[in-house]
């Protein structure tokens, strides 16, 4: 059994804001913000939207992109660190939303690599007949965990969602077949003051807001995104020149320029929405993929590497084949 993608949907709130908007009550400016970053705008959820509502805008265009009966889906997978609520899990709110039967449904908490952590989690489940359809879907607000009195965070993060509709199919097992070929996780829990948020249930009875010690955070970025993609090529039996696109995690433009020359990547198959997205968190591998496969650039057949790595710190990476 394999797990193949069905279809693709992503959703940007309707907010837009710009890096000239936000210094307009931040200490920063257009031009450090592009220089250090690659940002140019991100998108803020408006008041009342809420991460559960992107979710539900990107799996309904992700359910039309896969031309599914909604009902057939039988697992939903949210990876989100900003809940529509501390619980139930906003994949149950997605669930409900979207009007769907019984059937699994819970969120995967790992940050920015969430996506790729709930790609992995769905993939077992389908391979070993838990599920047979799975929505996978990354979703964030991130503008409503922010310090807007920390300009050196409060401008890297934006909010949004993009999720993918999965189906386990029996497939002869090649690595020229469509599908999910391989994944990597991993997590370090030794670095887990580097980017936290500092509140929560059972800490403070607040949500907080995010801290992060961003150097230290860009050198184990750059490590572990290409040590992780490597593994993921390994496991396959695959190598780096087999890949025609790399769809890694959009944190900073300089980090995943710095992945890409890592693993010998051409810049023009490596896919970059951080300029129009912003870092959002678990929702950006599927925002970036959408874009990618919309603009006609990733075709079926073609061989990608995700991978991410965000707070705790969590890393991982999917290989497959569109
Ligand atoms: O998904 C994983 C999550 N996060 C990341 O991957 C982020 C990883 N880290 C980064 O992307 C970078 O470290 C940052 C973009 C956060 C920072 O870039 P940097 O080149 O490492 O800058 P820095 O932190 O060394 O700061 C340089 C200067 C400082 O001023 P001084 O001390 O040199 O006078 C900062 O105060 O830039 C200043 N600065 C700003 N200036 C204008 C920091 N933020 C800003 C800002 N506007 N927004």
């Amino acid at each position: 059994m394999r797990s193949i993608v069905l279809g693709i949907g992503s959703y940007l709130p309707e907010r837009m804001i710009t890096n000239d908007d936000l210094a307009k009550t931040v200490d920063t400016s257009d031009e450090w913000i592009r220089e250090r970053t690659g940002i140019t705008r991100r998108h803020f959820v408006a008041q009342g939207e809420q991460t559960s509502d992107l979710g539900v805008a990107a799996a309904l265009r992700a359910i039309e992109d896969a031309g599914i009966e909604p009902a057939s889906i039988d697992l939903v997978i949210v990876a989100t660190s900003t809940p529509d609520n501390t619980f139930p899990a906003t994949a149950t709110a997605v669930q409900r939303k979207l009007g769907l039967p019984i059937g699994i449904a819970f969120d995967v908490q790992a940050v920015c690599a969430g996506f790729v952590y709930a790609l992995s989690v769905a993939d077992a489940m389908l391979v070993t007949g838990r599920a047979r359809r799975a929505l996978v879907v990354g979703a964030e607000s991130f503008s409503k965990i922010l310090d807007f009195n920390d300009r050196s965070t409060c401008v890297l993060f934006g909010d949004g969602a993009g999720a993918v509709v999965l189906a386990a199919t029996e497939q002869p097992g090649h690595v020229t077949d469509r599908g999910i070929l391989a994944t990597a996780l991993a997590a370090d829990g030794r670095q887990y003051d580097h980017l936290f948020v500092d509140g929560g249930a059972s800490s403070t009875g607040t949500i907080g807001v995010l801290r992060m010690n961003g150097r230290e955070v860009f050198r184990h970025a750059v490590q572990r995104l290409a040590e992780t993609a490597i593994e993921v090529v390994a496991k396959a039996g695959l190598r780096m020149a087999d890949i025609d696109y790399l769809i890694p995690h959009q944190a900073n433009r300089r980090i995943i320029e710095a992945v890409g020359k890592r693993l010998d990547i051409p810049a023009d198959q490596v896919v970059v929405t951080v300029d129009r997205h912003a870092n959002t968190s678990a929702a950006s591998i599927p925002l970036a993929l959408d874009v990618a496969v919309k603009d006609g650039r990733i075709k079926e057949g073609d061989l990608l590497v995700l991978n991410a790595m965000g707070g705790g710190f969590t890393w991982g990476a999917a290989l497959l084949r569109w």
